[in-house]
């Protein structure tokens, strides 16, 4: 007896990146974790030739076809660039923080594409279901992102973090384990919210270009003489923006050995230069990232840094677990020192990234 596939409940994982940030839209590599923080979406067909997005006491609905404006777009994003024109039921919930910089969106993507993948039988791929969730943010949406967000949530692995080359597409699995070392990575959301349709984004992305172009190639971090290309960068913005990708690229390499070699003491190391190189260098960290990241140092934090495009949003931290009340309250004290609003705090154990939860079918009668 065949069934048919009525009902699918599908989820994807927030992300946050260990090192390696505004390196995939200049061709290097990332090193994400997948978040326990996940967003799922149920998705039924339906009958009344309407695709509906239904998400808390939100709901969007249009005929199979129609453009939503907002979060919906997330969702049909997904559907249209994968051509499908079913009507469709399709209900999200969620607990990743939203424009906390901790790829809400991304999760939103890949929840609906594994769910649609697995309710309409479509048979994609990991990369497939990558480069749709990537489309549907580039190209549908608009958001000028690099594919980092949706490859993370994709290829997540518990106990693992990623590590991504956008030079070639590839994707290895790398241990990633601070508690075997008594240790623990924490999650900071500053609760700055912070947006890539907005035009600081777009700005480095920009910036970066015009450097590659200078240097005549492609991306970035194709240049393997360093020194040599930013004498040639003659603007000092430009410069530092490429300063930045530089030494961004050689400290994932670095951060990578460090872990292999378990001397976490120089993987928190290199967190801490990744945040100073993205705060002075890229300037895309502000005040409260910032605060984040010296109160944590200051209260014996291995490192710190800034996650994810900058503007606002979270921040990690490397420390040791007997110290993890010490960093979350100098954090509180700070913020509450300069008046700010009280941060969010998570942690972010490596979890598994986007997978089908259940299925539900009818037979199929012939
Ligand atoms: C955002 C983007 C990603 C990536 C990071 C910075 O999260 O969506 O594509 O560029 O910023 O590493």
């Amino acid at each position: 007896m065949m069934l048919r596939v009525n009902e699918v409940v599908a989820s994807a994982p927030g992300r946050v990146n260990l090192i390696g940030e505004h390196l995939d839209y200049n061709g290097g590599r990332c090193l994400p974790i997948g978040l326990p923080q996940r967003t799922t979406a149920r998705i039924a067909r339906a009958s009344d030739g309407r695709v509906t997005v239904r998400s808390g006491d939100l709901t969007w609905s249009g005929v199979v076809g129609e453009r939503p404006d907002g979060w919906a777009a997330y969702v049909v994003g997904v559907l249209d660039v994968l051509g499908i024109h079913e009507p469709l039921d399709i209900t999200i919930s969620s607990n990743v923080p939203l424009g906390a910089g901790l790829s809400s969106s991304a999760a939103l993507e890949c929840s609906v594409a594994a769910g649609v993948d697995a309710l309409l039988g479509l048979g994609l791929s990991r990369e497939e279901l990558t480069a749709a969730c990537i489309r549907a943010e580039t190209e549908y949406v608009g958001a000028p992102t690099g594919g980092l967000d949706q490859t993370a949530s994709v290829y997540a692995e518990a106990g693992q973090a990623v590590l991504l080359d956008f030079a070639d597409g590839s994707h290895a699995q790398v241990a990633f384990d601070p508690e075997s070392a008594g240790l623990t990575l924490l999650v900071v959301d500053t609760r700055v919210a912070h947006e890539h349709v907005d035009g600081g984004y777009a700005a480095r992305r920009a910036d970066c270009e015009a450097a590659a172009r200078t240097l005549g190639v492609g991306h970035l971090c194709e240049v393997t003489d360093t020194a040599s290309a930013l004498t040639a960068l003659t603007d000092e913005r430009i410069r530092r923006r490429a300063r930045h990708v530089f030494s961004e690229q050689q400290r994932v390499g670095e951060f990578v050995t460090a872990l292999d070699l378990g001397d976490w003491a120089e993987a928190g190391a290199l967190m801490t230069s990744s945040h100073e190189s993205l705060r002075d260098d890229f300037e895309v960290s502000c005040p409260e990232l910032d605060a984040v990241v010296e109160a944590a140092l200051e209260a014996g934090a291995l490192g710190a840094r800034m996650t994810g495009g900058g503007f606002g949003g979270s921040a990690i931290v490397l420390v040791d677990v007997t110290l993890v009340g010490d960093v979350r309250s100098a954090v509180d004290a700070a913020f509450a020192a300069n008046g700010w609003g009280a941060p969010a705090h998570l942690d972010a154990p490596p979890s598994a990234g986007a997978a089908v939860e259940a299925a539900q079918g009818a037979p199929v009668v012939t």
